[in-house]
């Protein structure tokens, strides 16, 4: 049990046949129920999206980047607001991400050794350094309720053993630096990152260390680079087998309804992805089968919503011929769009946590999966 009290964490039912679980996560500006999904606003802000809508979506918990936040506003400008909470207006959770794992698969050129991530900036090409306590220290100016380790993040297709072996003991190094550095443990949780890329033993042997440790809750890392879903799935599975299941389990970056659904059903808690937001821009709504490219031909004279089952303002009052009318023209739809990927994946996780308590979680996830797959057999 930790020390901190800035996060309890109480399951309320659980699957008699999956690892499926739901619970009430209370953090120190909002209570979380779980399994939830967090959608990602990178620069203090959900592009196309205001605070308030969130809240209307039933939003109660949002994802933020160390590394976009430290360069703008800047930790001075986030002291001065009294952080991120109040300089954006969301008064409910907030998650923050290191840094490093945005460095590694934005710019090619990060260079990580012992000490951290070096990389060039974008923005005016000098040269930072973000070690774990630097990325802690503007972690802790930000005042997210959750906050993660700086992590050594290695590609995912990538398969040289030693530097997959190095990433991960150094993951349990640069956690010790974390924990040390953290100057608000009563306010904001560390959360550990498992990784291990798709090797069963380093994986075991990073969840191994991490419980040792005095922390709230643990995520699951280094699988979200489309990697083939036999080889991500039991890696999930092996993390949330050894991680305590008193404590809520976070995988990073996994944002599509099947591997919701599967991972739910494996026992994770949490997840974020920049996906619902990010095809929103790019014309795409989401349904349970995948997603529909809204700029196709085929949707010029279709009059019907995005999806008829879908209570959001989009598919109350639009068609998806007036969405494929104005896609190419309009920022508008854009807008459109993200309010009903972001409600899509709110209902989600909404009818899982309910089938969970109903006790009929098992037939739930059985046809969905049949939905998905119906047109593959
Ligand atoms: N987001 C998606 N995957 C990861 C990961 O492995 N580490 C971090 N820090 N963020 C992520
Ligand atoms: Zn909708």
């Amino acid at each position: 049990m930790s020390t901190s009290k800035a996060l309890s964490f109480k399951i309320q039912s659980e699957c008699s046949t999956s690892r499926a679980r739901v619970g009430r996560m209370k953090l120190p500006h909002y209570t979380v129920n779980t399994p939830v999904f967090m959608p990602v606003g990178t620069q203090g802000t959900m592009k196309g999206i205001l605070p308030d809508q969130l809240e209307n979506l039933n939003c109660e918990i949002i994802l933020g980047n160390t590394y976009h936040l430290g360069n703008r506003p800047g930790v001075d400008v986030l002291k001065k607001a009294g952080g991120l909470h109040r300089f954006m207006n969301w008064n409910r959770a907030l998650l923050t991400d290191s840094g490093g794992f945005q460095m590694v698969s934005l710019l090619k050129l990060a260079e990580i050794t012992e000490e951290g991530v070096k990389f060039r900036s974008p923005y005016d090409n000098s040269e930072i350094m973000l070690t774990p306590e630097k990325s802690i220290e503007i972690q802790n100016y930000i005042g997210a309720d959750i906050i993660m380790q700086l992590d050594d993040v290695v590609q995912t297709t990538f398969q040289d053993y030693d530097r997959i072996k190095e990433a991960t003991e150094r993951t349990s190094r640069w956690l010790d630096r974390c924990l040390k550095a953290h100057k608000r443990p009563e306010e904001q949780n560390i959360f550990p990152i498992v990784q291990g890329l798709l090797n069963p033993e380093l994986r075991k042997q990073s969840a191994l260390e991490h419980m040792t440790k005095d922390v709230n809750g643990f995520a699951i890392g280094g699988l979200s680079g489309g990697e083939a879903k036999d080889d991500f799935w039991p890696m999930v599975s092996l993390g949330t087998e050894i991680l305590d299941k008193k404590k809520p389990r976070y995988l990073m970056g996994v944002g599509l309804a099947i591997d919701l659904v599967i991972c739910v059903a494996l026992g994770v808690d949490m997840f974020d992805c920049v996906f619902p937001t990010r095809t929103a821009r790019f014309g795409c709504a989401l349904v349970n089968k995948g997603q529909l490219n809204l700029k196709q031909k085929q949707y010029e004279t279709d009059l019907n919503p995005i999806d008829k089952d879908c209570e959001c303002a989009t598919c109350k009052n639009y068609t998806r011929a007036y969405l494929h009318c104005i896609v190419s023209v309009e920022t508008v739809a854009c807008h459109l769009i993200s309010v009903h990927n972001i409600a899509f994946q709110m209902r989600l996780m909404r009818t899982m946590r309910e089938n969970i308590t109903n006790g009929t979680f098992p037939k739930f996830v059985k046809d969905f999966v049949n939905e998905v797959y119906a047109d593959k057999n």
